[in-house]
């Protein structure tokens, strides 16, 4: 079986144009709130009424009332990226903008599990004698490695088409059917031209935009400097927060303090949920990818290769 499985060049965009009527959009509950944008289940009708084709689930993010401009463009080049990336089965898809009345909206892939963090969190178990309010069924190690795997894998698509993503995190992934996840939320994510790969690699954070301190690596807390193996710490963290079903990383750590401690040889260790027999290569996966040297972190490519052998072990 090849671990790249999934990976497809090839594009069929969804709307040829990309153009979707506001009119075709039914909207529901609010699926989530951003500090600047809100995102909504709708239902997407067909474009004629006389259509075979059913409606669908999709989920549409708006800015808040009195968005400003830099927050405007920022949602543009989200939107700007997600057409631009192609179609793969761990990156939310892309379905098309609303720009009907001076409004604009990114109609996205619905994923009716919501994000991996909370997924996580709500199957916990439960250690002590209450009831949960709500029973969702264990994840077993297994479920666990596929996270893992999944991740790697759209994070290897991802940088074969020389996106940087800028804010993995399990509230950032979200879960679709079968448990299949997809990594989704590119309003930090740059795309890099041929001259930026071929020269350095590297990405410069715009000072005074919101950042996710406690997935950042110390080049990028100090120096700002973004590169893939920054995205590869972030995946490190992501690791941990899967091994916590859904923890806090460094939460005791003040984000001003977290270089300084980071650099002092503070790090994440592995976690009570995760098997004794797995806990040791999910462990030993943390630390590579949370090493302070760069060059040093693995790349996306044998994440997903030892994820996948993993995986594969399991069976
Ligand atoms: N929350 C944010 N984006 C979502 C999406 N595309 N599907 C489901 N829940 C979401």
């Amino acid at each position: 079986k090849n671990a790249l499985y999934g990976t497809s060049i090839a594009h069929i965009p969804i709307e040829h144009d990309w153009k979707v009527s506001y009119k075709r959009l039914e909207f529901s509950e609010l699926l989530g709130e951003g500090a600047f944008g809100q995102v909504y289940k709708a239902s997407l009708k067909p474009k004629k009424k006389t259509s075979k084709v059913n409606s669908r689930f999709v989920a549409v993010k708006q800015l808040k009332d009195g968005a400003s401009d830099e927050e405007v463009i920022e949602l543009v080049k989200e939107i700007e990226t997600m057409k631009s990336l192609g179609h793969h089965k761990n990156v939310l898809s892309f379905i098309g903008q609303v720009t009907d009345g001076g409004k604009l909206l990114m109609v996205m892939e619905y994923a009716p599990y919501g994000n991996l963090q909370e997924f996580m969190r709500n199957r916990r178990p439960h250690l002590t004698t209450e009831q949960p309010v709500e029973h969702f069924p264990y994840l077993c190690y297994r479920d666990l490695v596929t996270f893992a795997r999944d991740i790697a894998c759209a994070m290897t698509y991802l940088e074969s088409v020389a996106c940087l993503h800028r804010d993995l995190a399990a509230r950032n992934v979200l879960v679709s059917d079968k448990m299949v996840l997809k990594i989704a939320d590119f309003g930090m994510s740059r795309r890099l031209n041929e001259e930026d790969t071929e020269l350095k690699n590297y990405y410069r954070v715009h000072p005074g935009g919101r950042v996710p301190v406690r997935w950042m690596p110390p080049e990028v807390l100090t120096e700002g400097r973004f590169t893939f193996k920054a995205d590869v710490w972030s995946y490190g963290v992501v690791l941990w927060e899967i091994g916590t079903l859904g923890g806090n990383p460094f939460s005791d750590v003040e984000p001003s303090q977290l270089a300084h401690e980071l650099l002092r040889g503070r790090t994440l260790t592995a976690s009570p949920y995760v098997a004794p027999y797995l806990c040791q290569t999910m462990s030993n996966l943390l630390s590579d990818c949370l090493n302070i040297d760069e060059k040093m972190r693995p790349c996306f490519r044998e994440l997903l290769h030892k994820t996948d052998y993993l995986l594969e072990s399991l069976n």
